[in-house]
């Protein structure tokens, strides 16, 4: 990595002047809230030098250039949920935490959007929509705690992009500080738009390498008249994912196709200490279907049940929505609590290749005696794979998690997947990103982080090396 300069008194001095002493420190005890994200491994903790809480853009746009003068690298932060290690400052340098950004500024249910400040909580999003009669469609499970900007910087995926997409998805348009320090909107709130490159979509999912998300507007849809919840219970993995194709095939759109494997199902049931049905020994499918009316969604859910039965369900259920979401965000939190190092896989396959990617997985986990639980947005084709180290050595741990990943993803890139599908690549699967992305498509992503970051201090070491 390129060689940074500390931040000496006189920057810091620099950096109080611009956000305000209160808002501006490098106590290492207030620095270890900084020191890393959600991804459950603590090797990867690293203290920034200082941490600042600007409360405008134009503070950031300061804090950039001072960065860029002085040599030192920026790496903003939203509430820090990511799982790949994209808000860690491997490089040090300043943390700038966007945590003051918390203003909706502007709900406009006649044009069907929102205006938000990036630290604005994303289900403070959903209820200020649903506020109006109108509903925003990002979902990410972590929806109670991240930050709407570090959904767009990592282009969140979540629970309802088999219907609706991902964040990226859900932006008109946004103001981004840019590596240089210069502020600009990207993106429109136009429904088409071919007025040269499309920079908005590049910079949302670039993990804060590209520029400081400040402010979005997002678009907001009409809620759906009616919501219905099935829980569908299986005995056999294969049969349930086999779901996925038979219900898209059949047209029934679903909004939402969650998988969770018994282990999973049986973790979280600890966790919440609350009965879960069929636990014993059922493997889930979640399925959220939307209707225009009730007729017709009394048709969708036939269908379903019919679907489901007829490819061996032990129980087609009416779920209680808040409960079985409430199971299914809890896996993370679970499963956490049965190993306090693992590795979180968030492998991506076009749909149909689902259940080949879901049987390797499984596979080649058994092959390396490592203990998973498998969570999957089977919908979009995206699985969640927790791998536990458990009592084992680090180096074992480290030698069978590298022969598992690497045996995997050839297979995975094999079946046109790709290493994430919504957690990013972070700091963590930077070598992976190294070994199996196209070296020409690399080559492009460099350039293009040099053309517009020359002296690399936006979230340096992130996604991939630049030198
Ligand atoms: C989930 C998070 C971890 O789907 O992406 O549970
Ligand atoms: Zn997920």
């Amino acid at each position: 990595m390129k060689k940074y300069n500390p931040i000496t008194a006189d920057i810091l001095t620099e950096l109080k002047l611009i956000v305000g002493e209160k808002h501006c420190f490098s106590d290492e005890e207030k620095l270890a809230n900084y020191a890393n994200d959600e991804t459950p491994d603590s090797k990867y903790a690293c203290l920034p030098e200082a941490v600042v809480l600007p409360a405008t853009t134009e503070q950031i746009s300061r804090v950039v250039k001072l960065a860029n003068r002085a040599n030192f690298p920026v790496v903003p932060r939203g509430a820090g949920t990511g799982l790949a290690c994209g808000a860690v400052p491997v490089g040090g340098g300043v943390v700038l935490s966007l945590e003051r950004f918390d203003q909706i500024i502007e709900v406009n249910a006649t044009a069907m959007y929102m205006t938000v400040q990036a630290g604005v909580r994303t289900d403070e999003v959903q209820k200020a929509a649903k506020a109006v009669g109108l509903f925003y469609a990002g979902d990410p499970c972590s929806g109670d705690s991240c930050f709407i900007g570090g959904n767009i910087a990592t282009n969140a995926g979540g629970n309802r992009a088999v219907k609706y997409g991902t964040t990226r998805h859900q932006v008109y348009e946004f103001e981004v500080v840019m590596p240089l320090g210069e502020i600009v909107r990207l993106g429109s709130r136009l429904n088409k738009n071919t007025t040269g490159y499309c920079l908005e979509q590049l910079v949302m999912g670039s993990e804060g390498t590209l520029g400081i998300i400040t402010q979005a507007t997002l678009k907001l849809k009409p809620l759906p008249a009616q919501v219905i919840d099935v829980l569908a219970v299986f005995t056999d993995v294969d049969s349930a994912i086999a779901i996925v194709g038979l219900m898209l095939r059949a047209g029934l759109t679903p909004t939402c196709v969650e998988f969770m494997d018994n282990a999973a199902v049986q973790s979280v049931e600890r966790f919440l200490q609350e009965r879960l049905p069929h636990s014993e020994h059922g493997h889930y499918m979640i399925i959220q279907l939307e209707a225009d009316n009730e007729q017709d969604l009394e048709n969708k859910t036939a269908t379903l049940d019919e679907l489901c039965s007829e490819n061996g369900a032990i129980a087609v259920l009416v779920a209680d929505s808040q409960k079985i979401w409430k199971a299914r965000k809890a896996f993370t939190e679970a499963t956490r609590l049965e190993s306090a190092v693992q590795s979180f896989e968030d492998i991506v396959v076009p749909v149909d290749r689902i259940p080949e990617a879901v049987a390797v997985s499984n596979r080649i986990a058994n092959k390396y005696g490592l203990a998973i639980r498998m969570v999957s947005h089977a919908g979009d084709g995206n699985i969640h794979l927790t791998l536990f180290r458990g009592e084992l050595p680090e180096d074992e741990w480290d030698q069978r998690l590298t022969g598992f990943e690497n045996e995997l993803y050839e297979i995975i890139y094999r079946l046109g997947g790709r290493l994430s599908g919504e957690h990013g690549i972070g700091y963590k699967r930077k070598d992976l990103m190294q070994k199996f992305t196209d070296p020409v498509e690399l080559d492009m992503m460099r350039r293009i982080k040099l053309a517009l970051d020359p002296n690399l201090i936006l979230n340096p070491g992130k996604i991939f090396d630049v030198e």
